[in-house]
């Protein structure tokens, strides 16, 4: 039923979308094109009355005075990441839903890129920056996307709420997320969650309570399948002992609200230990809001309480669904559930106004963090900063780095890597992403300034002959234009790996082998080259090279991630030694199986 619904949604959206297009050809729409803010005293005087507009006083109080002042119906309105407006109070509407997870993202509707902003810098994806084991790196990347985000928020491009990094333990290879991550040691996961989430979050200013964008670790917790052989993550139930929770799952979850201070936490969609997450009041108001003690909003995840009640019939009403949610400590809901229910729940009994105070209070109280109630950006720390501010050559140089940072060299014969530019008259490029931009930035991309992909970043260096021998599925090889050029040529370097169509959101794989025919291909390829053989593995999670490790043809290999848009050019600096890769990680050892 819900995916009747899903599909009349979507039918309806696409009605829509062509029906804008046909007016904008007719009479353009101009876009937003400055901040969303509250208390506009400049150009309403009359706000300055508001207790709750006045930069003097305190957040709590502030927000005490907000929440008062609003009825019961427009305070549902601030449960839903689409929140509402109070026009009388001076207060637009906000968009909660924008993803930074390696670089401002399109994924959420906060996001937009146009010709004002029409790029922003793609990092790595997280799988591959953690790989550098860099702490300074990953707050460093998170320093420059808020950077951007706030600069494309001062053009009404952004939000300011940014649900992003995904701290979940990869600790099933086969996860299509797995890219998203730090990977599968919670004790990195947890560094690399407070590293990013202090780069986005913290001020210049050194103004401890004042955020620079706000952000949210995710999915909480024990997610790690989103389609397997019929198990969805949406009816998941993650069995798991307390001593697992606490050693593994959560510690990410904790580092973010302890030691990051974060301003938010998502709770996922599966079920742990027979009760939804969302749901679950140990969990969230125990454990979250009560032990932890996080100074910000408990957010579900988008459509979490839909699945709830559709797909787990976990509660017998969705006004039961949306009391359950509030009682157990939720703040706001990905989605419209809370705004169609909450009003129900009330007239049924099922929950008090004063939880609902309590939710819109941790809301209010975020955005009050964000300067969001101070009057005019311009006028505030972040006010200058604009389209001028993204894609900079620093950030691009630093998505670089990033991607060198983070290469991973698993075998090296002696006489293989780093090859000389000097000797190599002409280099075979070989296999299904060597020339695919797209690939290299991941999921939750956004536009990137500019991509180089690996054989751009090596002809730059050297003359490139290029086969893509296949596509990534790789269903038949063309081994023998690959091998042509292969045996032409003074070294070869094969890039191989997946991409979204072999793992993503709602993909995980069955195995870790390379699709098809890519390893029949870099066999072939490897038997007839007579100078070194360079294997490139780009993809997110870990893949099986156990043939190549074995095989003396192939000389060298080297993992890099989905490296982001500048994936070529660092490929090219370990490649020919520019840079100096690390070795081995213990966080990825499940690329090679024994
Ligand atoms: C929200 O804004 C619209 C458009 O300006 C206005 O018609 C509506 O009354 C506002 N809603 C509230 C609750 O203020
Ligand atoms: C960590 O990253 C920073 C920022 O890119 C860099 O300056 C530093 O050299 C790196 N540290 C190590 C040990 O590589
Ligand atoms: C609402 O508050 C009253 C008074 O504190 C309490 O007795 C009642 O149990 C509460 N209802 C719910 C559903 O929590
Ligand atoms: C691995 O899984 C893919 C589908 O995800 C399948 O096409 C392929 O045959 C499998 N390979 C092996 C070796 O089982």
């Amino acid at each position: 039923m819900d995916e009747i619904k899903k599909h009349q949604y979507s039918v309806l959206l696409c009605f829509f979308f062509i029906l804008s297009h046909f007016c904008l050809q007719f009479k353009p729409v101009s876009a937003q094109t400055s901040a969303v803010f509250a208390c506009d005293t400049a150009t309403n005087p009359s706000l300055k009355s508001f207790p709750f507009c006045d930069v003097s006083l305190g957040v709590s109080a502030r927000v005490k005075d907000l929440v008062k002042r609003l009825t019961l119906q427009e305070k549902i309105t601030m449960l839903v990441n689409t929140a509402g407006n109070v026009s009388r109070l001076g207060i637009p509407k906000y968009e909660w839903w924008s993803e930074a997870l390696h670089g401002i993202s399109y994924t959420g509707p906060g996001v937009k890129f146009n010709n004002i902003v029409p790029h922003a810098t793609s990092f790595p994806q997280p799988i591959l920056t953690s790989a550098s084991f860099n702490e300074t790196l990953f707050e460093t990347i998170g320093k420059v996307v808020s950077t951007e985000g706030r600069a494309m928020y001062n053009v009404g491009q952004a939000g300011l709420t940014y649900w992003s990094p995904n701290v979940n333990i990869y600790r099933d290879p086969r996860w299509g997320r797995g890219q998203e991550t730090a990977g599968e040691d919670p004790t990195l996961s947890s560094k690399y969650g407070v590293a990013y989430v202090k780069g986005l979050q913290q001020r210049d200013d050194g103004k401890k309570d004042m955020l620079k964008v706000a952000s949210c670790c995710k999915h909480y917790t024990a997610y790690d399948i989103d389609d397997w052989k019929g198990i969805q993550r949406y009816n998941f139930n993650a069995k798991v002992t307390q001593q697992d929770l606490d050693d593994t799952f959560n510690p990410p979850f904790k580092s973010c609200v302890l030691d990051g201070n974060v301003a938010s936490v998502m709770c996922s969609y599966n079920q742990v230990n027979g009760k939804p997450t969302c749901g679950d009041y140990d969990l969230l108001a125990g454990v979250i809001r009560g032990q932890w003690k996080l100074n910000g909003y408990i957010v579900t995840d988008c459509d979490s309480l839909n699945e709830m009640y559709w797909a787990q019939h976990y509660t017998k009403t969705p006004e039961e669904t949306a009391a359950l949610s509030l009682n157990a400590g939720l703040d706001l809901n990905c989605g419209s559930w809370l705004g169609k229910y909450t009003q129900g729940a009330v007239n049924q009994g099922l929950v008090n106004e004063s939880v609902i105070d309590r939710a819109v209070s941790n809301n209010f109280a975020t955005l009050m963090r964000l300067g969001f109630f101070d009057g005019n950006p311009k006028n505030q720390i972040y006010g200058n900063l604009g389209p001028k501010d993204v894609c900079t050559e620093d950030h691009q140089e630093l998505a670089r780095e990033a991607a060198r940072q983070g290469i991973v060299l698993l075998k090296n014969t002696a006489g293989s890597l780093p090859l000389s530019p000097k000797s190599i008259k002409s280099l075979a490029v070989i296999g299904p992403n060597a020339n695919l931009a797209y690939t290299m930035v991941g999921s939750y991309e956004g536009s990137p300034c500019k991509y180089t992909t690996p054989l751009d970043g090596l002809g730059a260096s050297v003359s490139t002959v290029y086969q893509q021998g296949c596509d990534i599925a790789c269903a038949t090889a063309q081994v023998d234009n690959a091998k042509k050029v292969a045996a032409a040529a003074d070294a070869v370097v094969l890039v191989m790996g997946s991409d979204q169509t072999i793992e993503r959101e709602s993909k995980d794989r069955f195995n870790i082998t390379l699709p098809g025919q890519q390893s029949l291909l870099v066999t072939e390829v490897a038997s007839v080259s007579k100078g070194p053989v360079i294997l490139v593995i780009m993809s997110g999670g870990g893949m099986d090279v156990k043939f190549a490790v074995d095989n003396p043809k192939v000389t060298s290999i080297l993992w890099v991630g989905f490296p982001g848009e500048a994936g070529g050019a660092a490929l090219a600096d370990v490649v020919f030694g520019y840079f100096n890769p690390s070795k081995f990680p213990l966080s990825i050892c499940s690329l090679i199986i024994a």
